[in-house]
């Protein structure tokens, strides 16, 4: 594999959002994530791209798919992978998280890859230590590889982005996901349709260069694929929602609400699901419809793409 100079082919030292990168970035991470789908799928995974190199992840938050991915990632790549418990760390004894960061950055990790559930909180860690930070999503701000994954993964089934006609539907307002698909997908030329309630609609999502939508057979209208998103219940502070029911009645994905989209449409979800929530059971595994699972399985191409640029 090609020996890529990281000044050369990325403009950043850490990967905080969508936001920072330039479409040459982005081009060059899904190009790199590209020669990993198959090595993933080999019987021999591993490389040592990153032998010698330490890779620290810092959950502050829950995560299965993204902490997962990011581990075994790095452990293809050859890294040392240090995931922190933070359940048994000094935080529960209220130690912040830049004097957590400059602890982990006296042992000299190469790379720190952080989920917290303050907007912001990488951009401060990455001011506070030496290594390259990557953001495994900041509270409601943005999810970057989450954004770069669900690319791959249409560019994969769908062969390009520009002029594709995407849905996103759901809690956008307390979403990293939807930020960072919507700053993602607009630069990579797609209409972008924002689907949700009155009061999980941002108020200034126009802004972002998107259409806004409260009726969801209107906003899947003609798409090609149609992106889910969780209600963020941790993020709410007061009842947003009358009961569950009325939202899956409303914005829950079933199939006469899907029959509005393309016939060819396809369904994504970032995960974690509530089924019968937002999305009907029977579609979330419906092989002909559904990419959750590959969005997973793109997932750690992804994440190695970024480690093998951020870290070299
Ligand atoms: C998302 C997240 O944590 O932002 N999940 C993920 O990373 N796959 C979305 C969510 O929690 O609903």
């Amino acid at each position: 594999m090609a020996n890529h100079n990281k000044a050369i082919k990325i403009s950043k030292k850490h990967l905080l959002g969508i936001q920072d990168l330039s479409i040459s970035d982005v081009n060059f991470i899904l190009s790199e994530a590209k020669q990993f789908i198959n090595l993933n799928k080999s019987k021999n995974k591993k490389l040592d791209i990153l032998r010698g190199k330490t890779q620290i992840n810092l959950f502050f938050e829950p995560s299965t798919r993204t902490q997962s991915s990011f581990e075994l990632a790095g452990k293809r790549l050859g890294a040392d992978v240090m995931s922190m418990n933070l359940n048994n760390s000094a935080i529960k004894k209220g130690e912040t998280l830049v004097d957590t960061a400059m602890t982990l950055n006296a042992m000299h990790p190469d790379i720190i890859v952080v989920r917290h559930q303050d907007s912001g909180a990488s951009n401060l860690l990455s001011q506070k230590v030496n290594c390259a930070v990557l953001n495994a999503g900041d509270g409601r701000r943005e999810h970057p590889t989450q954004a770069l994954l669900d690319a791959l993964t249409i560019i994969d089934r769908k062969k390009k982005i520009e002029g594709l006609k995407i849905a996103i539907c759901g809690d956008i307002v307390h979403s990293r996901v939807a930020r960072s698909n919507i700053y993602l997908l607009n630069m990579l030329g797609a209409e972008v349709n924002i689907i949700a309630p009155s009061n999980l609609m941002p108020k200034d999502i126009q802004k972002l260069g998107v259409n806004s939508f409260s009726d969801m057979k209107k906003g899947v209208k003609d798409c090609d694929i149609v992106m889910m998103l969780r209600l963020q219940n941790e993020r709410m502070t007061s009842s947003f929602l009358s009961s569950n029911r009325e939202y899956y009645e409303y914005y829950g994905l079933t199939p006469d609400k899907l029959n509005f989209a393309k016939e060819d449409a396809l369904i994504m979800h970032p995960g974690p699901m509530n089924r019968g929530i937002e999305i009907d059971t029977k579609l979330a595994d419906d092989i002909n419809k559904s990419v959750i699972k590959e969005q997973v399985e793109l997932g750690v191409a992804v994440r190695m793409a970024c480690l093998k640029i951020f870290c070299e």
